[in-house]
């Protein structure tokens, strides 16, 4: 679905990404994970167009993203759909507002479909009948919930999460985990990508894993590679995060 061949990007004489190689495979659910800074916001940006490699290639279902005119990248970037870390609502907007305005922007729904489909959004992520209510009357998981039936609205290919539980208590954080595995199960045809630091939430439900260190890939593949890796900075990264002997995850 997305490949990554020879990218590299430096932000004035920082190497973010540096020869980078890697693959999303379609209908997967795919964690990105490594520390803070190395690069995995850059490494998304990049699969949307919004930023450019200085070298390499970026391809989205073997199209080459930084080859396209505007209306070309247009089409790629409808391809996605996102769920930032704080959600990201429109305030001012109803839930049901903020779940129309990508429908009316990238679809041609008539005004009967949009309802319908603002409907059937907000039936997947539990959250019926809260249509009217605005997002200072929700608490931060249904936030988020509304934030994921928005980003699903348009019926997106690739579905991006970008740190979904930095911040959050682990009662949220476990509710989304389960929300993200359960999207993806329902909709065969979403790839998901889900950029985190929390390893356990990786090895628990992600069906590949691609750990990002120092602008490269360190290790990709299933979570029993990772669960027996033998390189020193997975073990690292795994000593950092997680609690307890690895037999137990
Ligand atoms: N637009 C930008 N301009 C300059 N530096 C940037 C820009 N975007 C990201 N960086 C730098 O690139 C590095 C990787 O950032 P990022 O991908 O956001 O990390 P993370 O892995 O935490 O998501 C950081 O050092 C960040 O400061
Ligand atoms: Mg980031």
């Amino acid at each position: 679905m997305i490949r990554f061949s020879h990218v590299t990007k430096s932000f004035g004489s920082r190497a973010v990404l540096q020869n980078l190689d890697l693959e999303i495979h379609k209908g997967e659910l795919t964690f990105i994970i490594g520390k803070s800074g190395e690069g995995k916001s850059v490494t998304i940006k990049h699969m949307m167009g919004l930023l450019q490699p200085d070298s390499g290639q970026v391809y989205v279902e073997g199209v080459d993203v930084a080859k396209l005119g505007p209306n070309e990248l247009l089409q790629v970037r409808r391809k996605f759909g996102i769920l930032f870390q704080q959600a990201a609502l429109f305030d001012s907007m109803t839930v049901e507002e903020n779940i129309q305005f990508p429908l009316r922007e990238q679809t041609n729904f008539t005004p009967s479909q949009i309802e319908h489909r603002v409907e059937e959004v907000l039936r997947q992520v539990d959250m019926p009948h809260s249509n009217r209510k605005y997002p200072d009357a929700l608490s931060t998981g249904e936030k988020k919930r509304v934030g994921l039936a928005r980003a699903l609205a348009a019926k997106p290919q690739i579905l991006l999460y970008d740190e979904p539980t930095t911040g959050m208590d682990p009662l949220i954080s476990e509710m989304i985990d389960a929300l993200i595995v359960q999207v993806n199960q329902e909709e065969k045809e979403i790839t998901s990508i889900v950029i985190s630091h929390d390893l356990k939430a990786a090895l628990a439900t992600a069906d590949r894993i691609i750990m990002l260190y120092q602008g490269r890939v360190e290790l990709a593949g299933p979570p029993s590679v990772f669960r027996n890796a033998d390189s020193p900075v997975v073990r690292q990264f795994f000593s950092g995060k997680v609690d307890g002997p690895m037999e137990f995850l």
